[in-house]
């Protein structure tokens, strides 16, 4: 169901499900809410901000679609916006201005993406058995207790809930757009380990955006029908960690694009954040194809949980697939988030030079986010 199609599709049927937008007064904020309103997979969507969401979400509920809007402004009401959520985007955070690198965001989105964050892990944790006694600390413990007292959830009898037995995680799967996506990843991802309810299935950087318009730059140059067209990107978000793969892309126009030509689209897709920037002129990066790209993948996480199989997107996520340990390749999305991370198939030699040039930058950006995470305890 890719583009708009699913937006006109029918919901009967389908489970009812909580999305939560951490942002939502923004430029990306508020397409990507009216995007979530008009999805089939959404039934509850909460729009927070620290300010401003009253009114987003009045707006946006007198649409005649399935779900029903909630606003939720300041800090205090956070975790009730994010109580039962299945999906949490956070778009929140200051975009770039024309001269700046997305790392020139870090000193004030890092600080927004670990508390938002912090504010997941304490409010939509769920209570699962460990397999092993891993996580199994004082935290993941009284998260159980504190979920227990407060959800009234009803005890599994099957599982064995002694202490070293159970396992707190965080349930909802988190998209995380906010910039530096390299680096507020890996803040994510520490900040819940920090609180024991880390799962690597549930944190996932969007990179989507650099899918769609690898997408729209390929079809575009080699004159193919672009809603056919599927380009793999892989790496980071960010510069030359963007590494879109001409070589799978589906059609093969082989026969149309020589090597200048996939550079020149490989440099565009890299540098499609700055195009948009500097066409801006100080009034911000991208917001309305954010909010589409960034939809379609808040749709597959849905379509994942509900259990459509063959889910596959390209998502920045913890991975092995490089010594890096965040990577952005193709990933299946099931019933966990995470399902499966696939690897990077074959390489042009153009490409794994490209591969080669990102892993410094990428493994710096990454380190520079656990550090962050861990300093301000
Ligand atoms: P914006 O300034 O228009 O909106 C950001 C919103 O975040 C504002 O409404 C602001 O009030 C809110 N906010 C700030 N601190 C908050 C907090 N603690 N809790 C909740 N909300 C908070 O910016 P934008 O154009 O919407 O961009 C947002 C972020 O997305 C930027 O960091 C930008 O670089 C990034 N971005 C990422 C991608 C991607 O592909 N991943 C693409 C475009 C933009
Ligand atoms: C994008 O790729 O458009 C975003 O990451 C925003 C930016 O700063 O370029």
């Amino acid at each position: 169901a890719s583009g708009l199609r699913a937006y006109a599709s029918a919901s009967g049927g389908l489970p009812p499900r909580k999305v939560a937008v951490l942002g939502a007064a923004g430029g990306i904020g508020q397409p990507l809410s009216l995007l979530m309103k008009l999805s089939p997979y959404v039934s509850e969507l909460a729009l927070y901000d620290i300010a401003g969401t009253p009114g987003v979400a009045a707006d946006v509920s007198h649409i005649n679609s399935k779900a029903a809007v909630k606003g939720y402004a300041g800090e205090d009401q956070l975790g009730e916006a994010l109580k039962g959520a299945d999906v949490v985007i956070i778009p929140a955070g200051v975009p770039r201005k024309p001269g700046m690198t997305r790392d020139d965001l870090f000193k004030i989105n890092a600080g927004i993406v670990k508390a938002l964050v912090e504010a997941c892990g304490k409010h939509c944790p769920k209570v699962r058995a460990a397999s092993s006694q891993a996580g199994t600390d004082a935290c993941s413990w009284r998260l159980f207790v504190e979920v227990q007292v407060t959800e009234s959830l009803p005890c599994n009898t099957q599982a064995d809930w002694s202490l070293p037995s159970l396992m707190a995680v965080v349930q909802a799967l988190l998209n995380i757009i906010s910039n530096p996506v390299n680096s507020t990843v890996p803040i994510a991802a520490e900040t819940l380990k920090r609180l024991g309810v880390y799962d690597e299935k549930r944190v996932l950087g969007v990179t989507t955006l650099d899918v769609v318009r690898a997408k729209t730059f390929y079809a575009e140059k080699a004159g193919l029908d672009v809603s056919k067209v599927d380009v793999p990107v892989v790496g980071g978000h960010a510069g030359v960690t963007i590494l879109p793969l001409f070589s799978q892309a589906v059609p093969n126009a082989a026969n149309k694009l020589n090597d200048a030509d996939i550079d020149a689209l490989t440099k565009r897709t890299q540098d499609g954040g700055t195009e948009v920037v500097q066409a801006k002129a100080g009034k911000g990066s991208a917001t309305l194809s954010m909010a589409y790209a960034g939809a379609l993948f808040a749709d597959a996480c849905l379509r994942g949980l509900n259990g459509d199989p063959d889910v596959v997107e390209c998502t920045y996520v913890a991975s092995t697939i490089t010594d890096a340990p965040f990577f952005s390749s193709k990933v299946k999305l099931g019933k966990n988030g995470v399902e499966q991370i696939f690897g990077l198939g074959e390489l042009s030699a153009y490409e794994a030079e490209g591969l080669k040039a990102l892993m410094p930058e990428l493994r710096q950006s990454i380190q520079k986010g656990e550090d962050f995470a861990l300093e301000k305890q």
